[in-house]
């Protein structure tokens, strides 16, 4: 196996950090293909908490070789940011970064215009990092890339005529127009300081890829946020599912062997937008509280609900997934008695498919199971856990007719029931 694709199944945040990390151990490249700074991944080593937002997980381990693919986003300022941090920590990131030199560059602007839009009635519950605004650009032909901070003369051309189109929409959200001095002045420094890692990371990953090196493309966000197929439009603006790994870096899905989706054993979303199976109340609390459901991006808490089979067979199918990474088990300890949703009530009739548009018109249809009331953080192997909580996990398997490949156990990177390994020979 030499390309495996990592995604999230659910609405994000379900464990990609601790999981890319895990599989990185055994990887040559890790990938990003979208997003930006949208994302935060949480990798827990020796009880440290890091929090990456822009640079990929895999950088934890000194041997693997971190790329950002074009899909991604670039906010230079954040991304120097980390840099510096994990260089503080000992640790060598610039002589392990490759930058797409196509990528394009979240400015002032961009965020300027996400906050504004954010404060209206129009609001979706965005992360307010200037993501939406900046593959706004990109897709209207007037975005800038990385490689445009090799000539300020040029940059600033290019500033000016995206200013000109972002100038109507700021004044009318009562906002203020920034000069192109402004907005070039502020970006600048950062920009310099990531040229000499910029490259051609779509002929860089081929080259990998064709010398059979292991390479892991770590996805951002989830499959109910892409923007083709999420829960539109409270949805992100890129391609967060596996097919967006191609698109995003710049390979052929010939070159994919794999493809891991992971889903909690229940469910989060942060930001607006329908959740069917949402819990308020005291399990909620507890379930938030247990699972630490707060933005690892913006310390919102998080919504929390049961875990939705019909969601997750659909990112079964939109992914192609070859295995399934079900993670925070644990957090459900101690409940009397676990849900998941099995079907969705339709004016229609009962489905066991996922009504993306019509979630609000439709109902949850649950199963209910005994709970357990096992601490499970120390389980290694199925045959340690519970037999409540083994049920619960093999229903879920034979539900979306996927097979599991990690069960985790805790944030920890020794917290896990690693049943395969996608980049381990068969
Ligand atoms: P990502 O965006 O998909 O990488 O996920 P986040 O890092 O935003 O959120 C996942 C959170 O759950 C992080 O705080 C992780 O440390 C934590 N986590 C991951 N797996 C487990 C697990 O199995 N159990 C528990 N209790 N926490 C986990
Ligand atoms: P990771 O990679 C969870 C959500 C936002 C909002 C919507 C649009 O950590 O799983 P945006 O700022 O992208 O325009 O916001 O998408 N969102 C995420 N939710 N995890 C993420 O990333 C997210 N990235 C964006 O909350 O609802
Ligand atoms: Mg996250």
């Amino acid at each position: 196996m030499a390309g495996v694709i990592i995604v999230g199944a659910q609405w994000g945040d379900e464990g990609k950090g601790k999981v890319v990390d895990i599989f990185t151990g055994e990887a040559d490249y890790v990938v990003r293909f979208a997003g930006g700074p949208n994302a935060g991944h949480t990798l827990v080593v020796d009880g440290e908490k890091i929090v990456v937002r822009l640079v990929p997980s895999g950088i934890l381990r000194r041997d693997a070789l971190c790329v950002l693919g074009q899909g991604t986003v670039v906010d230079a300022k954040v991304l120097v940011g980390e840099l510096d941090a994990l260089e503080a920590r000992g640790l060598d990131p610039r002589t392990r970064m490759r930058i797409a030199e196509h990528a394009h560059v979240i400015l002032s602007y961009h965020i300027l215009v996400d906050g504004l839009r954010e404060a209206t009635s129009a609001a979706i519950g965005t992360t307010k990092r200037g993501v939406g605004p900046c593959y706004e650009d990109k897709a209207a032909r007037r975005g800038i890339r990385l490689r445009d901070f090799r000539n300020r003369g040029g940059l600033e051309a290019r500033v000016l005529r995206a200013l000109e189109a972002w100038a109507p929409t700021i004044l009318a959200l009562g906002g203020v127009v920034p000069t192109v001095d402004e907005v070039v002045t502020d970006a600048w420094d950062a920009g310099q300081n990531l040229l000499p890692v910029l490259c051609d990371t779509a002929s860089l990953v081929e080259s990998a890829l064709l010398a059979k090196k292991r390479v892991l493309f770590e996805g951002a966000q989830g499959t109910l946020l892409d923007v083709d197929h999420g829960t539109y439009p409270f949805v992100t603006s890129s391609s967060a599912i596996s097919g967006g790994a191609c698109t995003g870096v710049g390979i052929g899905p010939t070159r994919i062997d794999s493809v891991v989706g992971l889903a909690k054993a229940y469910c989060t979303r942060v930001g607006g937008g329908p959740f069917p199976t949402e819990l308020e109340g005291p399990v909620a609390d507890r379930i938030r509280t247990v699972g630490a459901e707060f933005g690892s991006v913006t310390g919102r808490p998080r919504r929390v609900g049961w875990v939705d089979l019909p969601a997750l067979r659909y990112a079964v199918r939109l992914n192609g997934l070859d295995s399934i990474a079900l993670t925070k088990l644990d957090v459900l300890a101690g409940l009397e008695t676990i849900r998941a949703c099995i079907a969705y009530d339709t004016p229609s009739g009962r489905t066991r498919e996922f009504p993306v548009d019509d979630l609000e018109i439709c109902t949850p249809v649950y199963a209910d199971f005994s709970g357990f009331s096992q601490d499970v953080s120390t389980a290694r192997h199925l045959a340690e856990l519970p037999k409540e909580a083994l049920d619960f996990v093999r229903f879920i398997e034979s539900e979306v007719a996927c097979p599991l490949s990690i069960v985790s156990v805790g944030p920890g990177r020794e917290q896990t029931i690693i049943l395969s390994h996608p980049l381990r020979p068969t």
